[in-house]
């Protein structure tokens, strides 16, 4: 088929999504809320969602890979969320003053994170915010070294080097500092240095420059805004000893492997313990909340530098969030989460191979992607090599056969929920199978 007939199709289908992205364009930026991302022709807008599926404004059904970037590992509406909440509904939505069950929540994340104290966010971008302003304010140094593609949020000292056109880009060993955007202040851009993922050597060698003028190194354990790239064997432990040697906190943002990859995240999974880390997506449950938790006596500077949030810690979210860990996440789930998992990225793996595709599949358990390249991709240089039309050409194909595969993107993703099945992960397979010989 060609890429005319695909759109085509595509838009055959979701008559009623074109006309909402129409009616949007006057007024929405970019026709869009905030959040889903558009792309060609238009974005699907969905009606509402179950389980593992959602169903767009034609009524169309789809299986969810995307689970709102990975935000719903407890899949769509799950009940014991949805009658938690109305039961939370009865009692108030924000009370203006503490209450229980954050301290249960706190508790919870201190059991699955290394983490002594915590303070609740509402979402990944205030985290990190806050990990970096902790660093800063404990450790009396302003600078702070960021790996180069990765996402963070949208701080502006974390919002460099987000996607650098390799022309821009600088020499591997010393990359260039490029802010997104015009509206970063350039001495915001020249205390962010940048470094690649995967080799702890150039992070040293940064050290050694910038000696008593660094805070903190922020990495995400494994990449996850470039496809889904593991950190390699040592390097979150040279990270860990470099940290220690130079005297600079260790921060891991698990804002996306949270609690995925792991019932205790990417520290439990690499055994590799940082100094803060900054959380949000899964453990809201499908709720807006994030936390920011590390050694206590880091965490205390909070105070000191008067970070607070009128909707830190509401009680819906908070509620969502204490059943999500203590009564859906439990311990036993992983085994059935990653075994889907795996079972997406063999059959992935396997179709590829079949099909003498130029890609790639990289993932770790519940959470994978494919690439449209040909070598395995590290860190981010190598993922500028992902053909981002035949990823457009896949994620469309796959759209028409009722599955969306991954959250919309050549850097994005797939994860798979504890409501998945079997038969929603052969579903998967047999349409990729189906659209593979035509990508
Ligand atoms: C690794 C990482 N950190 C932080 C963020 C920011 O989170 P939020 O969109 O909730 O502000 C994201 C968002 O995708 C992310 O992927």
């Amino acid at each position: 088929m060609s890429d005319e007939q695909l759109i085509e199709l595509y838009k055959e289908r979701t008559k009623n999504s074109a006309e909402l992205f129409k009616k949007s364009i006057p007024m929405l930026v970019g026709g869009i809320g905030g959040s889903a991302p558009s792309y060609d022709p238009y974005p699907l807008y969905v009606k509402r969602a179950n389980g593992s599926k959602i169903w767009d404004v034609d009524g169309n059904e789809y299986i969810d890979f995307n689970l709102c970037w990975g935000v719903l590992l407890v899949g769509h509406r799950h009940p014991l969320i949805v009658s938690g909440l109305v039961d939370q509904i009865e009692h108030g939505t924000m009370f203006g003053l503490p209450h229980e069950e954050s301290i249960e929540v706190a508790n919870a994340l201190g059991e699955r994170f290394p983490i002594e104290k915590v303070r609740f966010v509402n979402s990944g971008s205030e985290s990190t915010l806050y990990a970096i302003r902790l660093a800063r304010s404990y450790t009396g140094k302003d600078k702070i070294i960021k790996i180069e593609g990765s996402y963070h949020g949208v701080m502006d000292s974390l919002h460099i080097s987000k996607r650098p056109r390799l022309g821009e880009a600088g020499p591997y060993q010393r990359p260039s500092r490029i802010p997104y955007g015009k509206g970063i202040t350039p001495g915001t851009v020249e205390d962010t240095l940048i470094a690649p993922f995967n080799n702890a050597d150039i992070i040293k060698s940064l050290l050694e420059e910038h000696v008593g003028e660094v805070a903190a190194v922020i990495v995400e354990p494994v990449m996850m805004n470039a496809g889904v790239i593991p950190a390699e064997k040592e390097y979150l432990k040279e990270l860990r000893e470099l940290a220690n040697e130079y005297n600079i906190l260790l921060i891991f943002d698990e804002v996306k492997t949270g609690p995925k990859i792991a019932y205790g995240g990417a520290t439990e999974y690499f055994g590799v313990e940082p100094d803060l880390i900054a959380l949000a997506k899964a453990i809201g449950g499908g709720l807006p909340l994030g936390a920011c938790g590390g050694k206590a006596e880091i965490i205390d500077v909070i105070d000191e530098e008067g970070l607070f949030g009128t909707f830190s810690a509401n009680p819906l979210s908070i509620r969502a969030s204490k059943i999500t860990l203590t009564k859906i996440l439990t311990r036993d789930v992983y085994s059935k989460l990653d075994k889907l998992g795996n079972n997406l990225l063999k059959g992935y793996a396997d179709i590829i191979k079949d099909h003498r595709l130029e890609a790639i599949v990289q993932g770790i358990n519940s959470c994978g992607g494919i690439l449209f390249t040909k070598t395995p991709v590290r860190d981010y240089r190598a993922w500028t090599t992902v053909d981002k039309v035949r990823t457009h050409r896949y994620w469309i194909s796959m759209a028409n056969e009722g599955i969306i595969p991954m959250a919309y993107g050549a850097d994005e993703e797939w994860l798979v929920s504890v409501q998945h099945t079997e038969e929603d992960i052969e579903n998967h397979l047999e349409a990729f199978k189906k659209v593979a010989p035509n990508i």
